[in-house]
């Protein structure tokens, strides 16, 4: 237990700060054993805040204070209070000058939050509070100031300096030392504040944009990875592009960098000119990348170059605004990739994670608004509720203002916003002004969690020839909201009508905002059957008494790819559940049913016009372990693994014939290309390559085996591993793990790879591998990619063993999660989300989760961060106030 409980911020105090910081100018001088920062602030008092408060509160963690002045005069003793987290100056004046100078210490830092180092260069991350690790500043998102960034540091071991903005000014300085400065003339807040220093290779490229000004593109990385870069650069271009054709957007300084670090907790980070990426989400060649991380990447760079306006341009007020640049930009990276590939399975992908990672949130004991209104650690609330629900609000907003609407809306907050921090209900008002609509009701997404439960039922009446649609809104219990205090939200549910043979007549978008409602639709003397909730039009479970020949007739006739593929994971998870009930005559004749429809598909693989072969593969993908835990208010996971193992293998067996033709028939014909053609027949291929690996045939594991040692691309060899390794075969699934890791064994991002295939693995004795893993001399537990290619990867990808009956893998997360919360605590409360479902245990398994997670709460000496998460999953933190 901490000796004191940290406090809880809420949205409802915020005040606008009582002085502004129009003007930064830093001076970083970089040692081995020790960093000096001397910031210069122009502060002055700001006009909207309280006149009152004589007194000036800067924050500031772990600094060393060497140098305190104001307008250049040092400071006395009773002038200042120097406290862990801030300093405190006396009467502060109305305009002044303040300068510090400090002593940090980069080298030490494994929090990977502020000024750290990463192998052999310095780098920062600064969002959302670690700028205060760097100076004293008022550090928060709507203090806006312009920035002049002096760094200096030995020439040989750091010939590049960057920061924010443009280069203005380099020289030499004494003891073989040089410096470079960097002017962002935008103003920003600090979190968007970065400085890289090392000896980095880089690739140029250039991009004209809309107006006709000419802006150089450069990517950083080390040496030896200068080989891998070239598809980020690509995906770039791509990028700034779409955002000047789709969103008006243009580039505004004339540099735009990127830089890979290999230590870093998140995915990238959007600082101003300046994008500092986890090396794992820009690095890709076809050598050593799969076609998920090419597509991965480009939606990365995507996201963190549309940050440029939606975050930078226009930022955050408070942090509790998050999801105004993260909704909005995932929402805008979402669309980007759509159009670079198929929309229809990127809607798939998009929809299958919200539905399976942010359901899960949302019903559980982190579940919070999208806009929360507390919080105790802000790292804790970068979740999949404020970025991926957050994206599913925006989309509903585009889809009711139609495009050309939502286009006029955003035109305006950009205009109306460049250049300040503003709300999520700023956002909400710009569209409101464009269109005229009343979006008051419509903002109950943003303070409402839970996800909305919408029952469907369907009346006919024969002699009418109509029938009818009946709508009705459930919103649940979620931590500090009972249901009973909840207001109906408006949902637009996009439905059609099907007749029986399939024909579509007529479709709507239903907004729905009462509790219950109903729509009528004449002209169907017979029953049609309903395609609801089209595109996953919002982010509800939808529930429909869907007969199986319902489905069937979806699944083949629906127009909208989403739908059709809706329809087959609703029959897979009917048949599922049935094994789950022990209803062994339900499960034999779901199955049958959904291997018809298997077979089928497989079938039009084969035929003379086949689908989009990515789309074919995700048709016939068997719903994931942590989709099927979202359909059951108890979780058994044992009997989830053992269903879908079931389920597979009866796959494998029906269909072996029509498997190895398909298997035949998408053989890579031609060398690798990132192509979203090429894409989607590997996923299909290696689709039909690991199911024949089930059935007892020496010849498929040959294959597979040969597949992966001739394959010229990661994606099929990683495939043809994971295949192996997860399968029955023993002797070649081990043969291709050593010959892996004899090629690869000095690429570590590549054995990250190697590392998850074993981490993931079905087998007995996983766990026992992968703390083998671990303890590898050499492995490097603080770096978190290492780690989560381990530990998160078995705790979250490893249903089987992660859920073991004994409790062992709750009990291995405990002892992670401790371990590593002395050193990054961030990453440590992101491990630890692995327990947040605790309750939908049942004994055992809950009791030993419940027992781990008492354990932690125990420790002495927690994090902030870790803290937090653990109260709240054990629901004991009450929001005060
Ligand atoms: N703003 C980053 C994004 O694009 C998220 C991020 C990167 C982050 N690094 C972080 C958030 C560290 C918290 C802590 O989504
Ligand atoms: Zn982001």
């Amino acid at each position: 237990m901490r000796d004191h409980q940290p406090k809880i911020i809420h949205r409802k105090d915020y005040r606008p700060p009582d002085w502004l910081i129009p003007t930064v100018d830093l001076r970083f001088d970089l040692h081995e054993g020790e960093t000096f920062v001397t910031a210069t602030l122009q502060l002055q008092r700001n006009p909207a805040g309280s006149p009152r408060e004589k007194h000036l509160r800067l924050d500031g963690v772990g600094l060393e204070l060497l140098e305190l002045s104001v307008n250049g005069m040092a400071l006395e003793k009773d002038e200042y209070r120097l406290q862990p987290q801030c300093l405190w100056l006396r009467n502060a004046p109305d305009r002044f000058e303040l300068r510090t100078r400090v002593r940090i210490h980069p080298e030490r830092n494994k929090a990977l939050e502020g000024l750290y180092r990463s192998g052999s260069m310095f780098c920062t991350q600064c969002e959302a509070e670690g700028f205060r690790h760097i100076t004293y500043f008022l550090d928060r998102p709507d203090i806006l100031s312009s920035y002049r960034t002096t760094v200096s540091a030995d020439a040989a071991r750091y010939p590049v300096l960057l920061s924010n903005g443009n280069d203005v000014a380099r020289g030499e300085g004494g003891d073989g030392r040089h410096w470079v400065t960097w002017e962002n003339p935008f103003p920003m807040p600090c979190y968007l504040f970065a400085l890289v220093a090392g000896d980095l290779a880089r690739i140029d490229d250039r991009f004209v944009t809309c107006s006709g000004r000419a802006v150089s593109l450069r990517i950083f990385t080390e040496h030896e990875n200068i080989g891998r870069c070239d598809h980020a650069m690509d995906s770039l271009k791509r990028a700034m592009r779409w955002d000047e054709e789709v969103y008006g957007r243009e580039y505004d300084l004339d540099i735009f960098m990127i830089v890979a670090v290999n230590d870093f907790n998140m995915g990238a980070m959007e600082n101003k000119g300046l994008n500092i990426f986890n090396a794992s989400c820009v690095l890709a060649s076809p050598e050593t990348a799969t076609d998920a991380a090419f597509e991965r990447i480009e939606s990365i760079v995507a996201h963190e170059y549309f940050h440029n306006w939606s975050g930078n341009r226009v930022t955050c007020r408070d942090w509790f605004q998050l999801s105004l640049k993260e909704g909005f930009t995932v929402f805008r990276d979402q669309c980007f990739s759509a159009d670079m590939g198929s929309a229809a399975v990127k809607r798939i992908a998009d929809v299958s994670y919200l539905r399976t990672a942010q359901f899960a949130e949302d019903r559980g004991p982190l579940a919070h608004p999208v806009r929360p209104d507390s919080y105790m650690e802000i790292s804790n609330f970068y979740t999949l509720t404020v970025y991926e629900k957050g994206a599913e609000v925006v989309r509903m907003l585009h889809a009711m203002l139609g495009a050309e609407d939502f286009r006029r809306g955003t035109d305006l907050y950009f205009e109306r916003h460049d250049g300040q921090a503003v709300t999520c209900d700023d956002f909400v008002r710009a569209l409101e002004d464009v269109s005229g609509r009343d979006l008051r009701q419509f903002r109950r997404w943003y303070s409402q969690s839970g996800t909305p439960v919408v029952h469907v039922e369907l009346s006919h009446d024969a002699v009418g020839a109509t029938c009818t649609l009946t709508l009705r809104q459930e919103l649940p219990d979620s931590p500090g909201q009972p249901a009973d205090e909840k207001q109906p939200q408006v949902i637009p549910v996009a439905v059609a009508l099907l007749d029986a043979r399939g024909a579509e007549r007529g479709h709507a978008v239903l907004e729905l905002t009462k509790r219950t409602q109903s729509w009528r639709f004449p002209g169907w003397p017979e029953p049609p059957v309903p395609s609801l909730l089209r595109g996953f039009s919002a982010p509800v479970r939808l529930e429909f008494d869907y007969t199986r020949a319902q489905l069937a007739l979806l699944m083949a006739h629906d127009s909208d790819g989403f739908s059709r593929w809706e329809a087959g994971q609703r029959l897979a998870l009917q048949a599922l559940q049935r094994a789950i009930d022990d209803d062994e005559a339900g499960f034999l004749a779901g199955l049958d049913y959904w291997l018809d429809g298997a077979g089928a598909t497989l079938a039009q693989a084969l035929g003379d016009q086949p689908d989009d072969p990515a789309m074919l593969a995700r048709l016939l993908s068997v719903p994931s372990a942590a989709a099927l835990a979202d359909a059951q208010e108890v979780i058994r996971p044992e009997r989830i693994v053992a269903a879908r193992e079931r389920m597979l293998d009866a796959f494998a067996q029906r269909h072996a014939g029509l498997l190895e033709s398909c298997l035949a028939g998408y053989a890579p014909s031609a060398p690798y290309r990132f192509t979203p053609e090429q894409t989607g027949r590997r996923a299909l291929h290696n689709t039909c390559l690991d199911l024949l690996c089930r059935l007892g045939d020496e010849r498929h594991a040959a294959r597979a085996l040969a597949q992966f040692r001739q394959a010229d691309n990661m994606t099929d060899r990683l495939a043809a591993l994971q295949t192996l390794v997860h399968s029955h075969w023993e002797q070649p699934a081990g043969a291709a793990l050593a010959q892996f890791q004899d090629q690869w064994r000095h690429d570590p991002l590549v054995m990250d790879l190697w590392r998850s295939v074993q981490a993931s693995s079905p087998r007995p004795g996983t766990l026992q591998r992968v703390r083998e893993l671990l303890a590898e001399p050499g492995f490097d537990r603080l770096n978190p990619n290492r780690l989560r290619s381990l530990v998160g990867v078995f705790c979250n990808q490893n249903p089987r063993h992660f859920h073991a009956a004994d409790g062992s893998g709750y009990g291995f997360l405990a002892e992670q999660v401790l371990q590593l919360d002395a050193e990054n605590p961030q990453v440590a409360a992101r491990l630890l989300g692995a327990l947040a479902s605790w309750e939908r245990h049942e004994d055992p398994l809950r009791g030993q989760m419940q027992e781990q997670l008492e354990r932690i709460a125990a420790t002495p000496g927690l994090s902030r961060d870790v803290f937090d998460i653990v109260t709240r999953t054990l629901g004991r933190q009450e929001a005060d106030g």
